[in-house]
């Protein structure tokens, strides 16, 4: 790939974590300005800077490129203490983003009353293992019509709509006890949000004038297709829409203003949370994947479940997005199994094959995985910069996921640092 003049989006294929940030890092240097869109601090993606990695939940990727426009879009939900945390956390390494910063007037404010009724519903007979940081019924109070969005931070009812948010999650949870009042949720608002003041505005005009003056936008989606709230394994996914129709909700462009889209895969697969996984590896192999790829959520902590990669659920990503090319990341974390398979079907209880994901999650909890199995690479493919220079093995391996997926393979992950891949 080379220098890109175009746009591009940049999306999750599976459950999240697929390694979508080094992607975005990498091309994010050809990128005048980049985009999220949609979700909130549940996501994370670690940059490395002068050798040290750091977490961002918020924060696009291209905050450490000092010619990058960071925009967050309308689709978003957003925690102004992790903002704040971020923010400070670049400063301390030389970064400063706020005079290169859009927070879009429409994103929503996720309130402390939007955590508690997250955790106090996690804790109950419902609970879907959330990151726990507001997202649903952030997302929730904003299809209800009373949420609280980035321009309503100078209202003069900012105190009333905080209220509203507040007794809604009294009646919910039962108890104001461990609730903070509305008063002081306001006086902390307006306290952090204060630096940011200037940082607030309209971030569909922007793009729009970005787009019609030909500079390059790059999308970062967070999440991932399996995790979307229509196209994923509901009830077990996040709030928002993390497919390639959450790009154009969440910033008000027109499809039009995308040239391509590139999905993100990782060689296997892995969720965290619960919900349907035909491709689980509950022994010892998928400690060994979990292992050799360092596979605990970034937000949470949380270790990942792991998997044989599942091409049904890729290849459905793939049609759902208009994927162009894929990214398949973290290759060489197969490097040391003796074989590797490939779940290329779902057996249902009555003998059927399934070729696609069924809808209901009930559904999906009951299909056993077809697996196809591939030889093991007799080298290690760790650090690997050419596609000749990767062994035969891996090649068939990676030929077998183009071909499932009926997308062509564009950038290979091969360890996590910069120099650690190639593009084909
Ligand atoms: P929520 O987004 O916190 O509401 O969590 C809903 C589901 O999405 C849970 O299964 C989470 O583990 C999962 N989830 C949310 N964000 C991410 C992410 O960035 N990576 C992986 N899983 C995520």
């Amino acid at each position: 790939m080379s220098k890109p003049a175009e746009n591009i989006a940049i999306l999750g294929l599976q459950w999240g974590d697929e390694g979508k940030g080094k992607l975005v890092d990498l091309l994010s240097t050809n990128f005048r300005n980049v985009v999220r869109f949609q979700g909130g601090n549940n996501a994370g993606h670690t940059v490395v800077i002068n050798g040290e990695s750091i977490a961002l939940h918020q924060i696009p990727c291209g905050a450490h490129h000092p010619e990058c426009f960071l925009i967050i879009g309308s689709g978003t939900v957003l925690s102004f203490e992790v903002f704040h945390q971020e923010l400070e956390c670049l400063h301390k390494r030389g970064i400063d983003i706020l005079d290169r910063l859009l927070l879009s007037d429409k994103a929503h404010i996720i309130l402390p009353y939007h955590i508690a009724i997250d955790n106090w519903r996690e804790s109950g007979s419902v609970a879907i293992g959330t990151t726990g940081r507001g997202i649903g019924p952030t997302y929730e109070a904003k299809a209800a019509r009373h949420g609280v969005r980035l321009g309503d931070i100078k209202a003069a009812n900012l105190l009333e709509k905080i209220s509203i948010v507040y007794k809604e999650a009294c009646l919910k949870i039962g108890s104001s006890a461990s609730l903070p009042t509305p008063e002081t949720v306001f006086e902390k608002l307006r306290e952090l949000a204060s630096p940011l003041l200037k940082c607030i505005g309209n971030a569909q005009e922007y793009l729009y004038n970005a787009w019609k003056q030909g500079e390059s936008i790059l999308f970062e989606g967070a999440q991932a297709t399996m995790l979307d709230i229509d196209h994923g394994t509901y009830p077990f996914v996040t709030s928002s829409n993390c497919s390639i129709g959450g790009l154009f909700i969440g910033t008000g462009l027109p499809p039009k203003a995308l040239n391509k889209v590139i999905g993100v895969a990782k060689a296997y697969t892995t969720r965290v949370g619960a919900g349907p996984f035909p491709s689980e590896l509950n022994n010892s192999i998928g400690e060994q994947i979990r292992k050799a790829g360092h596979e605990f959520g970034t937000t949470t902590g949380r270790p990942r479940r792991c998997g044989w990669l599942d091409a049904i659920a890729l290849r459905y990503a793939c049609h759902v997005n208009g994927v162009d090319a894929l990214g398949i990341m973290k290759l060489d974390v197969l490097d040391d199994l003796e074989r590797i398979g490939i779940v290329n079907g779902y057996q249902t209880e009555d003998g059927k094959l399934l070729h696609t994901p069924p809808s209901s999650a009930q559904e999906w909890e009951k299909l056993e995985p077809v697996i196809e199995y591939f030889d093991g690479w007799t080298k290690p493919t760790k650090g690997a910069k050419s596609w000749s220079s990767l062994p035969t093995q891996a090649q068939k391996y990676l030929k077998a996921i183009e071909k499932i997926a009926e997308t062509p393979i564009a950038y290979i992950s091969t360890g996590p640092d910069r120099e650690e891949g190639l593009f084909t």
